[in-house]
C-alpha cells in the first residue's frame, strides 16, 4: 500500500520525536512491503516565525489533501514571547485548533495505560493498580467551549467576557457512537462524563448517549460527573475501559488520566473524523526546556504512529508490530531519562528509535 503523511514536526522536541518515528515507520514499510511518502509542513511557533500565524489556510488546504497527520508538539513560549504577544488567534494553540476543525477532527481518543514495566512511576498506590489498568479517553474535539462564541466588553461599567458551551444532538450522537464502537473492541464499558446536574448542554449529551446506546446493547453504559470522575481516576483507575466526555471535561481528565500512569512521555493520541484521515500525535506537550539536547522520549510519538496504520490504514498487524517493538525496548530496559530509574539503561532519544527499529526487523 502506498499512503501520503503530512509530518508536522512543531516546536521544541517535535522535530526530534516525529524525526524517531519516521524511522519507524520507514522500518515497517520496508518490512511489510509498503510505500510511505512524506512531507512536511510548518505549524506552531515555528509558523508564525516564517508566516506570522500559526497555521495558514494554505497549508492547512494542503494538508487536507494527505492520507493522515503526524504531529510532534506546537507551542511553548521559551525564548519565543513574541508566540505569544500576537492576536490569540494567531498563536501557536490556535494552529491546533484551526486543523482539528479544518479536518473535522471530533473525536479525541487518549489513551492512559499503565505499562507493566514502569508501574514503578505510577504515582498511585501499587494495591490500587495491582495487574494495571487501561482505560481511554474519547473527548469530543469540536465544539462545546473551545468553539463557541465569545466576547469581552464592558457592560454596566464592568469588563465582562463570556464563553459560549453550546452542543447539538448531532455533535454528541457522532462521538457517542465512536465511543461505543471502540468499546466494542475492548472492555464493552463507556462511562459517560457530564455535569447533568447543573448543565443544560450536558442534560441534552446524557440523553443523547443513552440513545445511541439502545443499538449498543453488548455494551455496558454509566453516567458519571465530572467532579466524581476527577476523583475516581486516582481512587480506582482499573474502574474505567472507555471514558466518553465533552471538549472540555476531556481536556482536564485527559491531563490528569496522564499523569496517573506516572509516564506521560509513553502516552499516544489519535484525532479522528468522519473519514480515515486522522491526526496523531504524543499527548505531552512540546517541552522547550529539553529541546535540541537529545533526551526527548520519542515513545509516545512512535506509538501514535502505530495508531495512525491501525485507524487511518488498516493495518493491524502492522500497529501490532510496532507496539510490540515499544514493549520488548521497556523490557530489555531502556528508558530514556523520563522514565529511568536506578538499575535500567539510560537511553537517548534516536537511540530509543534505532531500538524500536532493531525490534520490528
Ligand atoms: C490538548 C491541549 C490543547 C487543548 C491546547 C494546547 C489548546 O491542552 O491538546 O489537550 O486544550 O485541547
Ligand atoms: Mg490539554
Amino acid at each position: 500500500m502506498e499512503y501520503n503523511i503530512a509530518l508536522i514536526p512543531g516546536d521544541g522536541i517535535g522535530p526530534e520525536i516525529v524525526a524517531e518515528a519516521v524511522k519507524v515507520l520507514d522500518a515497517v514499510a520496508e518490512k511489510y512491503g509498503h510505500t510511505f511518502n512524506y512531507k512536511k509542513f510548518l505549524m506552531g511557533g515555528c509558523s508564525i516565525d516564517v508566516y506570522g500565524e500559526s497555521l495558514t489556510d494554505e497549508t492547512l488546504e494542503e494538508i487536507k489533501t494527505y492520507d493522515s497527520v503526524l504531529l510532534g508538539a506546537v507551542g511553548g513560549n521559551v525564548g519565543h514571547s513574541n508566540w505569544y504577544e500576537i492576536e490569540p488567534s494567531k498563536r501557536p494553540e490556535a494552529g491546533l485548533l484551526k486543523i482539528r476543525k479544518g479536518l473535522g477532527l471530533f473525536t479525541n481518543m487518549r489513551p492512559a495505560l499503565l505499562y507493566d514495566e514502569l508501574s514503578g512511576a505510577c504515582p498511585i498506590k501499587s494495591e490500587l493498580t495491582e495487574g494495571g489498568f487501561d482505560f481511554v479517553i474519547m473527548r469530543e474535539l469540536t465544539g462545546g467551549l473551545y468553539f463557541g462564541d465569545r466576547y469581552t466588553k464592558t457592560i454596566d461599567g464592568l469588563r465582562t467576557a463570556v464563553d459560549t458551551l453550546s452542543y447539538n444532538e448531532e455533535e454528541i450522537r457522532r462521538i457517542a457512537k465512536w465511543a461505543f464502537e471502540i468499546a466494542r473492541k475492548r472492555g464493552k464499558k463507556v462511562t459517560s462524563v457530564d455535569k447533568a446536574n447543573v448543565l443544560d448542554s450536558s442534560r441534552l449529551w446524557r440523553e443523547v448517549v443513552h440513545e445511541v446506546h439502545a443499538d449498543y446493547q453488548d455494551v455496558e453504559l454509566e453516567d458519571m460527573l465530572v467532579d466524581n470522575c476527577a476523583m475516581q481516576i486516582v481512587r480506582d483507575p482499573k474502574q474505567f475501559d472507555v471514558i466518553l466526555t465533552e471538549n472540555m471535561f476531556g481536556d482536564i481528565l485527559s491531563d490528569e488520566a496522564s499523569m496517573v500512569t506516572g509516564s506521560i512521555g509513553m502516552l499516544s493520541s489519535a484525532s479522528l473524523g468522519a473519514t480515515k484521515l486522522g491526526l496523531y500525535e504524543p499527548s505531552h506537550g512540546s517541552a522547550p526546556d529539553i529541546a535540541g539536547k537529545n533526551i526527548a522520549n520519542p515513545l509516545a510519538t512512535i506509538a501514535s504512529a502505530a495508531l495512525m496504520l491501525k485507524y487511518s490504514f488498516d493495518m493491524e498487524e502492522e500497529s501490532k508490530a510496532i507496539e510490540d517493538a515499544i514493549s520488548q525496548v521497556l523490557k530489555d530496559g531502556y528508558r530514556t531519562v523520563d522514565i529511568y530509574t536506578e538499575g535500567t539503561k539510560k537511553t537517548s532519544t534516536t537511540e530509543m528509535g534505532d531500538l524500536v527499529v532493531e525490534r520490528l526487523k
